[in-house]
């Protein structure tokens, strides 16, 4: 068999990371690896390579027989599904850094890719340089995997990051994020969680054999987090961060979201700033491990595409083993979570969602309450994403049964609420 393939490459996209390939690829002679064409959008804008090199043609690499590897990395979700899904029907492995696209198109890229024989990495699309996906899949190859959580998103971590530790406005902070490389050339992605989401949905297939969609999982980002959330935070010896997480439920289904969260200060999640990422996996016996690295930016998410280059030498695909060897694993919104909810307007919470409200507070400066809800009832209302509220889980948050805390609806009276609120 033939070990170590020449690998000829055809790649999309010269952006920030396309360009960051190109500088790593030519530091590494030793893969075996040669560049034939690169296809870009902007045929004007002058390149720091070789202008033989690009073309604005995307069916010159797609049909190009000599190119067996098309390694896509550009920045528009539908055009990336057409040449992934032509690069396959044409017999090419695919390694794609569009966490969007692999997000939306997954499960039928999968079937393609089953039935070409074709190899689909994609190790950069999560975590950039941190290699989770395939020690998801490799060494968490079983069903001892308790819980994972993780931030995956770079820009947002960064913004929080300057604006809670260096006091910089978020509109500063965004826009060094922009200048830096890290933000989505559409911001909102990163800011509104929806980056995180797509990384999660398929981290949630190699953690948990789970292909969801993306209008399963709750989640929303840091659009809402406020300076008064951050004092907060800090009086309860916490961070905020956005969290993404995936925890095994007594029910063994599994409860997953993307939040904003309170975190520890001596948590390992706690630990992870700016740009960077982080993934705390807990499993039966190996108790707590931490991955921890750059989760944005060109080199980093170079590194990860090179990886998955050099995977392809000796013919590697991801098993899926989670799908398809162990018992498949489901989703749950069974659960209860406590969340603090910061507010200016009692009018925007819809109190009777709540279980109970354990702690609630209310000046000129600040409102806010904590108090348990079920996860459904996040799901199936968007109070809590409007703007003026920001709901943040505490450290901790997942309870899965009333009965063991044993909770009294509607704590908040008993507590001798006296404000000028109504709560009935
Ligand atoms: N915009 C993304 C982030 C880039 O900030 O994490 C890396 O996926």
């Amino acid at each position: 068999m033939e070990t170590h393939k020449k690998l000829v490459l055809g790649i999309f996209g010269f952006g920030v990371v396309g360009e960051g390939l190109y500088k790593v690829l030519n530091q590494t002679p030793s893969l075996n690896a040669v560049i034939k064409k690169v296809c870009i959008k902007n045929g004007i804008k002058k390149r720091n390579a070789p202008a033989e090199l690009f073309t604005t043609d995307r069916n010159i690499l797609l049909n190009d027989p000599e190119i067996n590897v098309i390694v896509e990395m550009i920045d528009d979700a539908d055009a990336a599904y057409e040449i992934v899904k032509t690069a396959f029907i044409n017999g090419k492995s695919v390694v794609s850094a569009s966490k969007k696209m692999i997000a939306e198109h997954l499960p039928e890229l999968l079937e393609l890719e089953q039935k070409t024989g074709a190899s689909f990495l994609y190790e950069a699309a999560c975590c950039a340089s941190i290699p989770v996906i395939r020690n998801l899949e490799e060494y968490y190859d079983n069903d001892l995997l308790h819980s994972i959580s993780a931030v995956v998103n770079g820009s947002t971590n960064y913004i929080l990051t300057k604006m809670f530790e260096e006091k910089l406005s978020f509109k500063n902070a965004l826009l060094q994020a922009q200048q830096l490389g890290f933000a989505e050339s559409n911001p909102v992605l990163d800011v509104e969680g929806y980056d995180a989401l797509n990384k999660w949905t398929f981290l949630l297939t190699h953690a948990y054999g789970i292909l969801p969609k993306t209008g399963d999982i709750v989640f929303t980002g840091i659009q809402s987090v406020t300076a008064e959330d951050a004092q907060q935070a800090e009086k309860k010896d916490c961070v905020i961060k956005l969290v993404a997480s995936a925890k095994k439920l007594k029910n063994g289904k599994v409860a997953a979201y993307v939040l904003p969260h309170f975190v520890k200060k001596d948590d390992q999640l706690a630990f992870i700033k700016n740009e960077y990422n982080g993934v705390v996996i807990e499993s039966s016996f190996a108790d707590k491990q931490f991955f921890y690295g750059k989760g944005a930016g060109s080199l980093p998410t170079a590194s990860a595409v090179l990886s998955d280059i050099s995977a392809l030498r000796y013919h590697y695909k991801y098993e899926y083993k989670k799908l398809h060897h162990h018992k498949p694993n489901e989703l749950s919104s069974d659960f209860y979570v406590k969340a603090y909810v910061g507010f200016t307007d009692w009018n925007h919470i819809r109190k009777d969602d709540f279980e109970s409200i354990e702690e609630w507070h209310s000046n000129e400066q600040i409102n806010y309450l904590v108090g348990i809800i079920h996860f459904d009832k996040l799901k199936n209302s968007t109070w809590w994403k409007k703007t003026n509220v920001s709901l943040i889980l505490t450290a901790d948050p997942v309870i899965e049964s009333l009965d063991i805390v044993k909770l009294k609806k509607r704590s908040l009276e008993l507590a001798g609420f006296s404000g000028g609120y109504s709560l009935s």
